[in-house]
């Protein structure tokens, strides 16, 4: 591997589900440093090798901000190739209302810590003419069950679509929205979504999908069963 074409990844949510799934197929070719709420302690053994891991918990958004580029200085990264910001959380509301908690929890771990975090991170991303990848969802066109959870996603939409124009010629600015996928997102938002399940894609398959999308740099981009019957997880541009 020729050091040059090693990139600087960070990976928010990285220690489960898609951003765990998306580090372990970019581990080997590049150097990654992953977040997530749970500690150093919980995460042990469970991470690729090498991978740097650090505890931001976004539902304090400002602080979160502070940890992850205390993190990235710690390496004694001065740019960042890629920012994966993929930790997201999500609650079913009862009769279609969200609880108040559940609204500003939502909002702040999906929408604002990930919108305080673009900013922050655009020096270093700058430095290295980077990427800015945001993981949405389908759901941001409206869900039933996930309001909270949509309007989220909603957001990162059009705050993705606003950077791109801004940061034109400096940071490639894209956002990602995943289909439902086998994760242990659905349990802990309390949905349990029976035989149906089986039709969600498979975590690697996505992940797969992700890495080719941020490559090709396109935005947005729809990561669902079509995009996998067309090749999607094994076709497209390397990263
Ligand atoms: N799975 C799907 O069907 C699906 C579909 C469309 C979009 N997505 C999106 O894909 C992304 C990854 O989801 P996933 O399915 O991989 O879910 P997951 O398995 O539940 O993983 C979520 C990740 O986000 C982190 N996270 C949650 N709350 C956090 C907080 N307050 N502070 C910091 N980190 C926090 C988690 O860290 P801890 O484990 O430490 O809490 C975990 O690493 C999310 O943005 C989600 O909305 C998922």
């Amino acid at each position: 591997m020729i050091g040059a074409t090693r990139r600087r990844i960070l990976i928010t949510g990285g220690n489960t589900g898609l951003g765990l799934a998306l580090a372990k197929k970019l581990s080997g070719r590049h150097q990654i440093l992953l977040s997530g709420r749970k500690s150093q302690a919980e995460v042990a053994g469970t991470l690729p090798p090498g991978a740097g891991y650090v505890v931001a918990d976004h539902a304090d958004p400002e602080r979160s901000v502070q940890t992850l580029i205390a993190g990235i200085r710690d390496l004694g990264w001065d740019r960042l190739d890629n920012a994966v910001l993929n930790a997201g959380t999500g609650m079913m509301a009862h009769d279609g209302l969200d609880t108040v908690s559940a609204i500003r929890e939502t909002l702040d771990v999906n929408l604002v810590a990930t919108i305080l975090q673009a900013q922050a991170l655009f020096p270093l991303l700058a430095k290295a003419r980077g990427t800015l990848t945001l993981i949405g969802s389908v759901a941001h066109k409206g869900s039933a069950n996930v309001p909270a959870y949509a309007a989220s996603k909603a957001g990162l939409h059009g705050f993705a679509r606003a950077l791109r124009s801004e940061w034109s010629g400096r940071v490639s600015v894209q956002v990602l929205h995943p289909g439902p996928s086998k994760t242990g997102m659905h349990a802990k938002a309390g949905y349990e979504p029976g035989r149906i399940r089986a039709l969600f894609l498979d975590a690697d398959d996505v992940a797969a999908m992700m890495a080719s999308a941020i490559a090709a740099r396109r935005s947005p981009v729809t990561i669902s069963w079509i995009r996998y019957f067309n090749g999607g997880a094994f076709t497209g541009r390397k990263l």
